[in-house]
C-alpha cells in the first residue's frame, strides 16, 4: 500500500475535472497483484482512514493520471522532423527506409528501449504503437514494456503491396505471423495486440480480408490503421477501391470497424463517415502535430463532438513532432481554433484545457476500450500516475503562481509545459524518476 499526499487531478466518467489542492491518493495491490487506486480525494476527508501509515508527501506538486497516447510509431523515433511536401513522399523517402532497418532485431531492441524510456520521461504510461512489418520488432517493444510493467498495445504492420523491398510482407505469411504474435503476447501482463494493416493502399484486398477475419476470431484484440489523412492518399485509396462509398468504408467492408478499432487522422471525412464511426463504436486518433507538420489538414473537433464518435489525442511520432502530451494538447488547441469560412465548413472552437487533458487521458482510454482501467485516478483504476512540477521553468512558475482557477493552471501547463514538468512517472509499483 502506498499513500501519497499532493494536489490531485482526476476526472468524472464524462470528463469533468476533479481537483483537490491538498489531495490523498492510496494505491494498493488487488488479488492479482496489480496496483489499483483504493482511494482518491481530499487529504482532510481521507486521512483518518490511513492513520499511522507512511505518507509520501509532495508539496507544491500535482499528481495526475498518466497520459494515454492512442497512436505512435516506435520505429519512427529516428525520423521525427524529416520534412517532405506531404505524406506519400515522406513515407517513401524517410519512413520506409527507417522501418527497413528493423529487419535487424538488435536495432529493434535498441530503439524499443529508447522509445519506452522516452514515453515515460514524457509522462505517457499507456500507448498504442505501430511496430514494423518485421515480427521481431513487435517482440522487441513488448519485451521492453513488459520489463517496466507498462500497459502497451502494438502489432506487426501488414503491408503486402505498394511498399518497397525491406518492408513489404507476404499476404498469407503476414497474417500467420500476426496470429502467432497474438497467441504469444495478447493479454500477457498488461500487453495487448493490435491487428495493424498500415493503410488500405498498401494492403491487397486479400490481406485486408484476412485481417478482418483475424479481428473477428480474436474480438478483444485491437485494430489500428490510418484513414483520410492527406488528399493524395485519399485519391489513391479511392482509385484502388472504386466501389467503396468512401475511403473509411473500405475498412468497414473488410470487417475492420468495430470496438477497439482505432483510425489515425480522420481529417477528410463526410457526415456519413462520421456516422459510421459512431455506429461501429470505432475510434479516431487525433494527431495534431503530425497533421500540422505534414500539412495534412485540420481535424474537425466540433464535427466529431456533434457526430458523437469516440476520439482522443495522439502524438503520431515520427510524422508527429513531439513525444510530449503537452505539445500535442497545445497543437490540438490551435487546430480546434482553426475554422474554414467557406467550402468544406469546419467550425473553429476553443477547446477547454480540461477537454484537451481528458482527450489525452481518460477520454483516450475510453476510446481504446480501457475506460476505468487507465487514464484516470478514480478508485478501481490501475495506479499509473505522474507527478507534475508547475514551477519547473521560471516562466511557468511565474505564470502558474498567478492562476486563479484550475482551468488557468491547466492552460498554463499546456501552453508552457513539456517534459521538464514531468518530475516522476509511476507505473503501478515500478517508479521511473528521470532526474533521480
Ligand atoms: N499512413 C500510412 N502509414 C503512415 C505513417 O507511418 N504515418 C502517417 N502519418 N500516416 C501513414
Ligand atoms: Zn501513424
Amino acid at each position: 500500500m502506498q499513500i501519497y499526499r499532493s494536489a490531485l487531478l482526476r476526472f468524472t466518467q464524462d470528463g469533468q475535472a476533479v481537483y483537490d489542492e491538498d489531495g490523498l491518493l492510496a494505491i494498493a495491490p488487488d488479488d492479482q497483484g496489480r496496483a489499483r487506486v483504493q482511494a482518491a480525494g481530499s487529504w482532510q476527508a481521507l486521512r483518518a482512514r490511513y492513520e499511522g501509515r507512511t505518507v509520501t508527501h509532495w508539496p507544491g506538486r500535482i499528481i495526475a493520471p498518466g497520459f494515454v497516447d492512442m497512436h505512435i510509431h516506435y520505429p519512427q523515433t529516428d525520423v521525427i522532423g524529416s520534412p517532405a511536401p506531404g505524406l506519400l513522399p515522406w513515407l517513401e523517402n524517410y519512413t520506409f527506409p527507417a522501418e527497413a532497418r528493423f529487419a535487424d532485431p538488435g536495432h529493434g531492441a535498441q530503439v524499443a528501449q529508447f522509445f519506452v524510456e522516452e514515453l515515460l520521461r514524457n509522462g505517457v504510461t499507456t500507448a498504442m504503437a505501430f511496430a514494423t512489418s518485421h515480427p521481431a520488432s513487435v517482440d522487441a517493444l513488448f519485451t521492453q514494456a513488459q520489463a517496466r510493467g507498462m500497459r502497451l498495445i502494438t502489432g506487426k504492420v501488414l503491408q503486402d503491396r505498394h511498399s518497397p523491398d525491406g518492408v513489404r510482407d507476404d499476404t498469407v505469411q503476414g497474417l500467420i505471423d500476426s496470429e502467432a504474435l497474438i497467441q504469444r503476447w495478447h493479454g500477457v501482463d498488461r500487453l495487448g495486440y493490435a491487428i495493424t494493416p498500415r493503410f488500405a493502399p498498401t494492403s491487397t484486398p486479400a490481406q485486408l480480408r484476412g485481417a478482418g477475419e483475424l479481428a473477428a476470431r480474436y474480438p478483444d484484440t485491437w485494430i489500428q490503421s490510418h484513414v483520410a489523412e492527406n488528399r493524395d492518399e485519399i485519391d489513391w485509396a479511392r482509385a484502388l477501391f472504386p466501389t467503396a462509398r468512401s475511403y473509411l468504408a473500405v475498412y468497414d467492408g473488410f470487417g475492420l470497424m468495430r470496438e477497439r478499432a482505432v483510425y489515425a487522422h480522420c481529417i477528410h471525412l463526410d457526415a456519413e463517415d462520421r456516422a459510421l464511426l459512431r455506429a461501429r463504436r470505432t475510434a479516431a486518433a487525433v494527431c495534431p502535430t503530425s497533421n500540422l507538420f505534414l500539412g495534412s489538414g485540420f481535424f474537425d473537433h466540433a464535427g466529431a463532438h456533434e457526430a458523437g464518435f469516440v476520439h482522443g489525442l495522439a502524438s503520431d511520432v515520427g510524422g508527429g513532432t513531439s513525444f510530449s502530451p503537452f505539445r500535442t494538447m497545445q497543437a490540438a488547441y490551435y487546430v480546434g481554433r482553426t475554422g474554414v469560412e467557406s467550402g468544406q465548413a469546419k467550425r473553429g472552437l476553443s477547446l477547454t484545457p480540461t477537454q484537451l487533458w481528458w482527450q489525452h487521458t481518460g477520454g483516450a482510454a475510453q476510446a481504446l476500450g480501457l475506460d476505468g482501467v487507465v487514464g484516470n485516478l478514480q478508485p478501481g483504476c490501475e495506479g499509473d500516475f505522474i507527478v507534475l512540477d508547475p514551477r519547473a521553468t521560471p516562466l511557468l512558475a511565474r505564470r502558474s503562481a498567478q492562476a486563479r482557477s484550475l482551468d488557468e493552471l491547466l492552460f498554463a501547463l499546456i501552453v508552457l509545459g513539456d517534459d521538464r514538468v514531468v518530475e516522476q512517472t509511476v507505473i503501478s509499483q515500478a517508479k521511473y524518476a528521470p532526474s533521480a
